[in-house]
């Protein structure tokens, strides 16, 4: 539906990541002209900066079909090999989170990965049997959040490894302009510049803060999207001008008032918090590090001179 309409099919329309799409440019090419599958691609960064879309693009680019799963939805060797035996010559697959694979499983995806082979244990005990089914060749695309959370053995397995990086204003200013016409509301370029400045770098935020600034604009403005419409709609979505929310803030003022601008451990921001550390690691924390409003040292997280002068805290007032 919309969701997937603002996702760019071409690799053309999608917009920043410059280094990663010429190289895949590069790379698609290559393969499309000796009639081969590509390399298995492994792309990792933050939530939300266009892994999916990317991998929905290459499979398009190439011209094959995608099968999309995740880690934590292949619960057994028999999943993935039913996954695995369905797919056509050349064909995408892939698995988002792919460091959430079970053991078992991750095993099973290491000869079929380089070799194009199956290895199943059939049955139990002493009459247990191995048998090796011959796959079509494909290219399998892992998604993950950061790439040392994956195992060195499936890490060394892909032939293409790619990081995303945020988005810089510009770039997402681009990519509202683009959705605001795909969802038929006008907008100036103060406007998508506001939304693009508290968008975090990322994607999938800038969409939802421009379909939320849209409803406002509509109900409660003339359904233009100006500088002082989205001000006044992201003020009252409490988006403030860095686009922290209130999660971040919360974190933010723990490390602060609670252990004294810190160093504190994750586990222990976590509970004081009530955020999972894996959320605050992988969703909240690497946007900060962007910001310079955090630093990680080896006993723990720290706010920077530049967190506290953004929240016009003194020194003095702490401890
Ligand atoms: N929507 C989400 N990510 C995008 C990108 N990188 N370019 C264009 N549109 C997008």
């Amino acid at each position: 539906e919309i969701e997937n309409t603002l996702r760019p099919r071409r690799i053309d329309d999608y917009i920043g990541q410059n280094k990663v799409k010429e190289k895949l440019k590069i790379f698609i090419e290559a393969a499309k002209r000796r009639n081969e599958s590509l390399d298995h691609v492994l792309l990792y960064g933050p939530p939300g900066l266009g892994k999916t879309t990317l991998a929905n693009i290459i499979a398009n680019e190439m011209g094959v079909n995608i099968k999309i799963t995740s880690g934590p939805a292949i619960e057994r060797q028999g999943d993935l090999a039913a996954i695995l035996t369905n797919l056509e010559e050349n064909d995408v697959l892939f698995i988002d989170e792919i460091h959430r694979l079970n053991r078992n499983v991750e095993e099973i995806l290491y000869p079929a990965m380089e070799d194009y082979v199956l290895d199943i244990v059939i049955g139990k005990g002493p009459s247990a049997k191995s048998i090796r089914l011959d796959l079509s060749k494909f290219t399998l695309i892992g998604a993950t959040t950061r790439a040392g959370l994956l195992t060195s053995p499936l890490r060394d397995r892909f032939g293409v490894i790619c990081k995303l990086d945020f988005y810089d204003v510009e770039n997402l200013k681009k990519i509202i302009i683009r959705s605001a016409y795909i969802l038929g509301v006008k907008i100036d370029e103060d406007g998508a510049n506001e939304i693009a400045k508290r968008s975090r770098g990322t994607p999938r935020i800038a969409n939802r803060l421009l379909k939320r600034v849209r409803d406002y604009a509509q109900v409660v403005e003339d359904g233009v999207i100006t500088k002082s419409v989205a001000q006044k709609a992201l003020e009252l979505l409490e988006v403030d001008e860095m686009g922290l929310d209130n999660v971040d803030k919360r974190l933010l003022y723990t490390i602060i008032y609670k252990f004294n601008g810190g160093p504190v451990g994750l586990d222990t921001l976590a509970a004081s918090t009530g955020e999972e550390s894996n959320t605050i690691e992988d969703v909240y924390e690497p946007y900060l590090l962007q910001l310079g409003f955090i630093n990680r040292t080896p006993r723990g997280r720290v706010v920077t001179k530049k967190c506290l002068d953004y929240f016009n805290i003194k020194l003095d007032e702490l401890g």
